[in-house]
């Protein structure tokens, strides 16, 4: 059984948690899947008000769905199609406050109305995805999406082999 101490409350300190928490889970583990696997818990443990948390992998360049935690979701996603295609399509973080107001959203649950999508990068190539999903509108703001990705920046080594 793992034990983390993660602050409840302001964003900064929980996110220097979650990336604490993250680093140690996949320290010494070298298979990709278990490594995601793991993370999607943590976030979905720690991180308020979601109904999906989990990865989407960039096999071939299309985006297949990997380790996740909430309702079965949507298997393949091309690059450009939806929140984590757009991710995927110009690996930059995909912040969005209303997914009805999306162009091209995919909705995998009809609950999710903001989203937020931050691509794992080795360089140029998108190694993958990490898609977050909530039922409240706006949900997600800078300080999620500089947290999530500060996870995602440690998670490229880890996710990759
Ligand atoms: N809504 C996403 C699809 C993935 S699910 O939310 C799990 C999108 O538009 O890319």
């Amino acid at each position: 059984m793992y034990a983390f101490d993660i602050a409840a409350g302001a964003k900064p300190e929980l996110y220097r948690d979650l990336l604490a928490a993250a680093e140690a889970l996949t320290a010494d583990e070298p298979d990709a899947i278990a490594n995601m696997a793991n993370v999607a818990a943590l976030l979905w443990e720690y991180l308020p008000d979601l109904n999906w948390a989990g990865f989407y992998r960039n096999v071939g360049d299309e985006l297949v769905l990997g380790p996740f935690q909430g309702k079965a979701a949507c298997i393949r996603i091309p690059f450009g199609k939806g929140v984590c295609g757009a991710a995927a399509a110009t690996r930059e973080t995909q912040l969005v406050e209303d997914v009805h107001a999306f162009p091209g959203h995919i909705a995998c649950d009809a609950a999710s109305r903001s989203e937020l999508v931050v691509p794992i990068l080795d360089g140029d190539r998108v190694v993958a995805v990490i898609d977050l999903d909530s039922p409240n509108a706006a949900r997600f703001d800078h300080e999620d999406a500089a947290g999530i990705e500060s996870i995602a920046r440690m998670l490229t080594n880890r996710v990759n082999r």
